[in-house]
């Protein structure tokens, strides 16, 4: 049966924050991923940290042996011919010291030059904020060239770490390069992993959906241990609920036929007993003020017998046709809507009643019209008992699939928060199932909406009822 149950209200989960993904898969993957990018950028500051205190240690060891050496370059050109004879022996002796620059300045400002060699390496390749973090502050030693007891110029040592500090960036971006390659496939691994693991909740999802449409096929054998148990117990549950949902059918089919059953004996009733003593009291009366004379208390009596007695028998026919709608068999379910209205009319003058049927709609068959006429005698009793509906209106149409639509709109306060099944409603949906149709109801704002469906085909469903009747 493909009736919809109205969707109780649901307590929607509040959101815990704003950039806390919703999705399992989601949750599942971020947090590992979001620590191994903590975990890397902490361990590349780690480096970073060790690799400034390393760098410092090494220039000033640097500066250190450049030290030594200067000195005893100096001391080795002191008896040098000339400045110039100086100046080239010192470029000549000083051997490359990693991380340092020797320079020469001559005293009178007219010669100055880099002497250390391969000076090209000192250029900075990666000029960086990371550079300049990780550069320890400068040294500069200054050492005076005396050549025959004469100062004729300086040897100046200076630290430059930055083929150091080139050579650390390289190694972290090779690093990082690496982790972040093992942390994208970590990530994309536990993606597809925690989807693999959750393909079993997806099923158990759709086992879900399914029940709601009363199709309680097990589902397939789950290979997670964890959720194997679950997906067990869903199997019993659905085979349990699918029992306990056929029971239901079977009884409220037997409510149902007893109840037209008891309707058609009191309808017969009404109809040969109490019909042909109304009719005898009627003409009892009517033959008692033809014989007295008017103006009389007898002719007084007999005419209000016949007064109530014609009013008994107004009640007698409207419970007939409620019982057994005659009008159904004889004109249809348009014009059998058409007169359920005007009888509620006459009760109920407080209520706006509309009934919208297209002209010329063919008439179903007598089963269909009976379910939709008794769906639409529901329907409207409990918009006018339940509701305190000021319009209520019926609409029947055939839709371009074929198949008849009927629905009952009211304006009233809707269905209680307390909403429960009665039988008006179970009945309805029985009634409607056991021809193939479905059937909605739902809040329409205000008031509720009861619509059905009958499906194009409603004359072999017919078939189908006739050929398996609940008895
Ligand atoms: N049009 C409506 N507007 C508001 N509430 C409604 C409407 N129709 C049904 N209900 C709610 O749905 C409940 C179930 O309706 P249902 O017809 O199944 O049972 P009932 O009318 O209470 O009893 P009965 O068995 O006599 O029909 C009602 O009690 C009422 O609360
Ligand atoms: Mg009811």
């Amino acid at each position: 049966m493909a009736s919809k149950r109205k969707p109780q209200a649901r307590t929607e989960p509040v959101a815990k924050g704003r950039f806390w993904p919703r999705s399992l898969h989601g949750r599942l993957v971020l947090i590992p991923s979001a620590l191994l990018v903590l975990g890397l950028l902490g361990t590349i500051g780690v480096i970073l940290l060790h690799a400034k205190s390393r760098i410092s240690a090494e220039v000033t060891s640097s500066v250190q042996i450049a030290h030594d050496l200067a000195i005893t370059a100096l001391h080795n050109v002191a008896d040098a011919d000339s400045r110039s004879a100086a100046f080239a022996a010192l470029a000549q002796d000083l051997p490359r010291v990693r991380h340092v620059q020797f320079d020469l300045a001559a005293s009178d400002g007219t010669a100055q030059s880099t002497i250390q060699p391969g000076a090209d390496s000192v250029t900075p390749q990666r000029a960086s904020i990371l550079a300049s973090l990780l550069a320890p502050p400068p040294v500069v030693q200054s050492f005076p060239v005396t050549v025959h007891g004469k100062d004729v110029g300086r040897l100046i040592v200076r630290s430059n770490p930055v083929d150091e500090i080139d050579e650390i960036i390289g190694e972290v971006e090779l690093f990082s390069l690496v982790v972040m390659g093992v942390c994208l496939s970590t990530a994309g691994g536990l993606l597809l992993t925690v989807r693999r693991s959750l393909r079993p909740l997806q099923l158990l999802a759709d086992g879900f959906d399914r029940l709601e449409h009363e199709d309680y096929r097990p589902i397939a054998d789950i290979p997670v241990a964890e959720l194997a148990r679950v997906a067990g117990q869903f199997n019993q549950f659905a085979a349990s609920l699918e029992r306990v949902t056929s029971d239901n059918h079977l009884l409220i089919g037997r409510l149902l036929s007893m109840q037209d059953h008891e309707r058609k004996e009191v309808a017969a009733e009404l109809h040969d007993e109490f019909g042909p003593v109304l009719f005898g009291v009627r003409a009892e009366a009517a033959c008692i003020m033809k014989q007295v004379a008017r103006g009389t208390d007898v002719f007084a009596h007999a005419q209000s017998i016949a007064e109530l007695t014609d009013g008994i028998q107004r009640v007698n026919y409207r419970m007939l046709e409620r019982l057994r709608p005659l009008v159904l068999e004889q004109m249809g379910l348009p014009e059998a809507l058409r007169q359920l209205l005007a009888s509620w009319q006459t009760r109920s003058l407080e209520i706006a009643w509309s009934l919208d049927v297209p002209p010329g709609l063919d008439n179903p068959n007598e089963t269909v019209a009976l379910t939709l006429y008794r769906a639409a005698q529901e329907a409207i009793t409990n918009a006018v008992r339940h509701a305190e509906a000021t319009v209520i209106g019926l609409r029947l149409a055939r839709e371009s699939t074929g198949g008849l639509v009927l629905t009952i709109r009211d304006n009233g306060h809707g269905q209680p928060e307390s909403f429960r099944y009665g039988f008006g409603l179970l009945g309805m949906m029985e009634r409607v199932r056991q021809i193939g149709g479905s059937l909605s109801v739902s809040g329409a704002r205000p008031g509720v909406v009861v619509s059905i469906a009958v499906p194009s085909h409603e004359k072999q469903a017919m078939e189908t009822v006739h050929a398996n009747p609940v008895d």
